[in-house]
């Protein structure tokens, strides 16, 4: 696939193709080379937000200081055009104003925690509440909404981008100062590698992961309902009416959740299952089978047919939630100008299990002091 992916851009290049972003952005032949910055706007309080543009093995991307947003990433397609298939806006002010976590990296906690209520070694713990009664993807000013000190890096073939912010202690009703280190690489093949770290100075809960909304058709070209998908997962957590687990591991065998083998994201999406009700669509934690691993495995597959392209996703970490865009409502207008109705685009977010500092049988996501967070996933593209 390595050799493949570099023939077809080689060959787009090799033959003038000026590979043109939908955002506008027209660059000839891949390249590499340390990551640029440029200023892409001012928060309220005039902190200033910068914008990075990193680009290695045929894969481009630009990353905001602010929430560590993946603002666009262009990838080509079976005959080498590249097109953005991250969901995003134009502006800071868009972003700050309302955004459904477009590209953003979450934290503390990715996804819901009961009444945003937990108790940690006795002690009982109110955090932000921010989704109904629950407390979603940590609070009301999560990391999404955080500036991030940001440094560039070319290791060997890589380039990259450290990403570091520190939550203090009783930030958003969590305890403990979490120290976070997230990097993002590009690696000589395209992949996007993010690697997760965190440490802490009191016990504390975690669990981070980023939120980039697919569309590998190109982002704002329309519904990821004929997109492919492959969840390597026997079993998911089937939630209550406030997209809560219950505890319960379910199979997926017989239902509209069964993705073992490659099915389009919106052949059952129309079935009258009750999970499928509660969440308006899949937004569920898939149990992926090979459970928690030392290193990153292959878990996830997503294939847009009519571009051909391709993401595989591999972590280490246990779940995957997929959220099949459905709370987008046709009232945000997208980098290049057009609204995201439901189901534009989708979100496949690895992680520890929803709500799990209140399920003692998930595995657990406490961090203490001395011990050093650590997950990986790998996004790998094609055509
Ligand atoms: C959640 C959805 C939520 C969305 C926010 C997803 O991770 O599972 O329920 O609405 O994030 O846009």
């Amino acid at each position: 696939m390595e050799l493949n992916r570099r023939t077809v851009i080689a060959g787009a290049a090799a033959a003038g193709v000026a590979a043109t972003a939908l955002g506008g952005t027209a660059y000839a032949a891949p390249g590499r080379g340390r990551p640029a910055r440029t200023l892409f706007g001012r928060l309220a309080d005039g902190t200033k937000v910068h914008s990075w543009a990193l680009e290695n093995g045929g894969t481009r991307m630009e990353v905001l200081s602010y929430g560590g947003i993946v603002r666009s990433l262009e990838i080509p397609d079976r005959r080498g055009r590249y097109t953005n298939v991250s969901l995003g806006f134009g502006t800071l002010e868009e972003y700050v104003a309302s955004s459904p976590y477009f590209g953003a990296l979450i934290g503390r906690y990715g996804n819901r925690i009961d009444k945003g209520r937990f108790t940690l070694d006795g002690t009982a713990y109110q955090l932000s509440v921010n989704d109904g009664e629950n407390t979603l993807h940590g609070g009301a000013q999560g990391f999404d909404k955080r500036v991030w000190d940001v440094e560039p890096f070319t290791r060997g073939s890589d380039v990259g981008l450290h990403l570091y912010y520190t939550s203090v202690d009783g930030e958003m009703g969590y305890p403990g100062t979490l120290r976070t280190k997230v990097t993002y690489t590009l690696t000589r093949d395209g992949d996007w590698r993010v690697d997760y770290e965190a440490t802490t100075d009191r016990a504390t809960v975690v669990n981070l992961t980023s939120h980039v909304y697919w569309n590998l058709a190109g982002e704002g070209s329309g519904s990821i309902h004929d997109h492919e998908l492959t969840v390597d997962a026997s079993r998911y957590t089937p939630v209550d009416a406030g997209l809560i687990p219950t505890g319960e591991l379910a199979r997926v065998a017989a239902t509209p959740f069964d993705f073992r083998r490659a099915k389009p994201v919106g052949r059952d999406i129309r079935t009258a299952h009750q999970q499928v009700l509660y969440g308006q669509g899949f937004d569920h934690n898939w149990v992926l089978d090979k459970g928690i691993t030392a290193r990153p495995e292959h878990v996830a597959t997503l294939r847009d047919p009519s571009s051909g392209r391709t993401l595989r996703i591999a972590t280490n970490e246990p779940g995957l939630q997929f959220y099949s865009g459905n709370f987008l409502d046709g009232t945000l207008v997208g980098t290049s100008g057009r609204v995201y109705r439901q189901g534009d685009g989708l979100c496949l977010e690895t992680q520890h299990f929803p709500d799990s500092p209140n399920q003692p049988s998930f595995p657990s996501t406490v961090l203490r002091p001395g011990r050093t967070y650590r997950t990986t996933t790998v996004h790998s593209f094609g055509a």
